[in-house]
């Protein structure tokens, strides 16, 4: 048998029935229902209890689904407590006392407007309704400016005719004057003129077409569930609307306990539930769904260098990801909540186009001072040199783990089509978050190939997420694990029996290249682990 260092450099580009360079990727549209297909198909998110007919804005996250979704959870986890000295983690209870949702506001404003069409019974967010009538003014908008590029060419100067263009300038005033009048409505609570707006706007329902709307009300999105037996004096509890009041009550707990001294952040991943009235858009928007969130904890007057901080640390985590820097952008928030003196979202194009995945807020003191004023108990840090207490300020970095996971496996999913004009499915997915690192595959099942694969097989399972497959040709099973994710596949041949080589084939360039069996280790290590992500933040 030859020395592995001797045969290390093997090469099998010569002749490989089984390697074919992606040609390009196909222009179809990468669409949610595609998306959903594929999830569903693959095992990676299916709708809640489907035998029953489903249960809207629930899914369950299937075997593929839960490991994509566990690493990038580790990657948040790691990126956020295991690099940064001071920041701490905490698990807390789904169940608060009541009060917590008094205090933080949400019993008295965690509220949408609603509105019911009379005649198809069909029920709307009115905000969304307004917000869809402003789209298709944009729309317009968009159509005259394709227009006029057609018409002037290269010399086209898009601001100008934006500025300018009678249409144009009429239609921006539009969206404006419905801007405001919404805004006032919304901020001074003002149900009436809401339902006046929609009115004025001849927004009809789009299923029955007909203007017969209700009322304009308020909906309050928590769900509620009580406590103890009614004998025992039942009591109204929420299920959490997001995981960040957690944080804030433990803010004493975890300071004295753990001699945190601001700036310090403490984090959280865990479900939190919401009663959205249009839910839609697959796993976009849910009723159960899972936070991300870190509170950071700073000296007051310092929280405006800390907002930027965050910002641009959350947005070097997403781009360590690579999944295209063009897919990310800014949007800071106009209207802020009464409690923030900044707020911006970071945005991902989705396949239904720009929309928050990340909240970046700097609360100021409101939730602690809320906390404090309800519970009666201090909330605050005594600065020893100093020698005065303060309450904290707060910059909060929040990211639905769900959306993370749709903006995940959307920008990765590719339709190519090979050399050889045959077309492949491939989740271009980054390593690091693959839910299996490397498929083991014996060529045939017989003369002790499968023998000596499961073997390999055997040793990786300790540190990589392995998957063994035996079934079907060779190009079937490469193309299986394509739709999955699976960065590299290794494949035992009669060679290896000879010279304990194997080939290893590269998801996404489908390069194969022969290596001894001793390098795999040290090749997924390099290029598998979280490791390599987070020293690139
Ligand atoms: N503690 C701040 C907070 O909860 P948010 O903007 O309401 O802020 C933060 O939510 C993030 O949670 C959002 O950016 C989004 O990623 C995610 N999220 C919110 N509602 C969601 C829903 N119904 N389904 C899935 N994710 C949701």
């Amino acid at each position: 048998m030859q020395p592995a260092s001797l045969i290390c450099n093997y090469f099998i580009f010569s002749f490989n029935p089984f390697l074919f360079t992606p040609m390009s990727t196909k222009e179809n549209e990468v669409t949610l229902k595609k998306i959903t297909a594929h999830c569903k198909e693959y095992g990676f998110v299916y709708g809640s209890s489907e035998i029953y007919d489903g249960l809207s804005a629930a899914y369950d996250y299937g075997p593929n689904g839960v490991l994509l979704k566990n690493n990038i959870k580790e990657f948040w986890w790691k990126s956020m407590v295991q690099m940064n000295e001071n920041i701490v983690g905490l698990d807390a209870s789904i169940f608060m006392h009541p009060s917590t949702w008094k205090a933080s506001g949400h019993v008295d404003a965690f509220n949408d407007p609603l509105i019911d069409n009379k005649d198809s019974k069909k029920r709307y967010r009115a905000d969304v309704l307004v917000e869809d009538h402003l789209a298709k003014i944009e729309q317009k908008i968009n159509k005259e400016i394709t227009k006029a590029r057609k018409r002037f060419g290269e010399d086209f100067d898009e601001a100008q005719f934006i500025s300018t263009h009678p249409r144009v300038v009429n239609y921006r005033e539009q969206i404006q004057s419905i801007e405001n009048r919404m805004k006032t409505a919304i901020a001074e609570d003002d149900l009436e003129s809401f339902k006046n707006l929609i009115v004025d706007l001849e927004i009809s329902d789009p299923v029955s077409g007909t203007k017969n709307w209700t009322d304009v009300r308020q909906f309050n999105l928590m769900f509620s569930t009580e406590m103890g037996s009614v004998s025992e004096g039942a009591n109204t509890i929420y299920l959490r609307p997001e995981t960040a009041q957690g944080i804030f009550v433990n803010f004493s707990n975890i300071q004295k306990s753990n001699r945190m001294k601001p700036p310090f952040g403490i984090a959280q991943i865990g479900k939190a539930f919401r009663n959205e009235i249009i839910a839609r858009q697959f796993i976009f928007r849910m009723r159960e769904f899972e936070q991300m969130e870190m509170q950071f904890f700073v000296k007051p007057g310092e929280e405006m260098q800390w907002y930027e901080h965050w910002k641009l640390q959350r947005m070097r985590w997403h781009n360590a990801l690579g999944l295209g820097t063009a897919k990310y952008r800014f949007h800071n928030h106009l209207n802020l909540a009464h409690y923030a003196n900044a707020a911006c979202d970071i945005e991902f194009e989705f396949p239904m186009g720009f929309k928050e995945l990340e909240g970046i807020h700097s609360r100021t003191d409101f939730d602690l001072l809320a906390h404090e004023a309800l519970s009666g108990k201090k909330l605050r840090y005594f600065d020893p040199q100093e020698n005065e207490s303060y309450v904290p300020y707060v910059v909060e970095t929040s990211i639905g783990l769900d959306r993370m996971f749709l903006a995940v496996l959307s920008a990765a999913y590719q339709e190519e089509v090979l050399e050889d004009n045959s077309e492949r499915i491939v989740l271009k997915l980054p390593a690091a978050l693959a839910p299996s690192k490397v498929a083991v595959l014996p060529l045939m099942n017989k003369d002790g190939l499968a023998e000596k694969a499961q073997a390999i097989f055997k040793g990786l399972k300790y540190d990589f997420t392995a998957q063994y497959d035996a079934k079907d040709a060779i190009g079937r099973r490469y193309r299986r694990q394509d739709t999955v994710g699976t960065p590299y596949c290794i494949t035992i041949d009669h060679q290896s029996l000879e010279d304990d080589t194997v080939t290893i084939r590269e998801r996404d360039s489908m390069k194969q290249e022969r290596i001894p069996i001793t390098d795999i280790a040290r090749i997924l290590e390099e290029n598998v682990t979280l490791k390599k992500l987070l020293k690139s933040i």
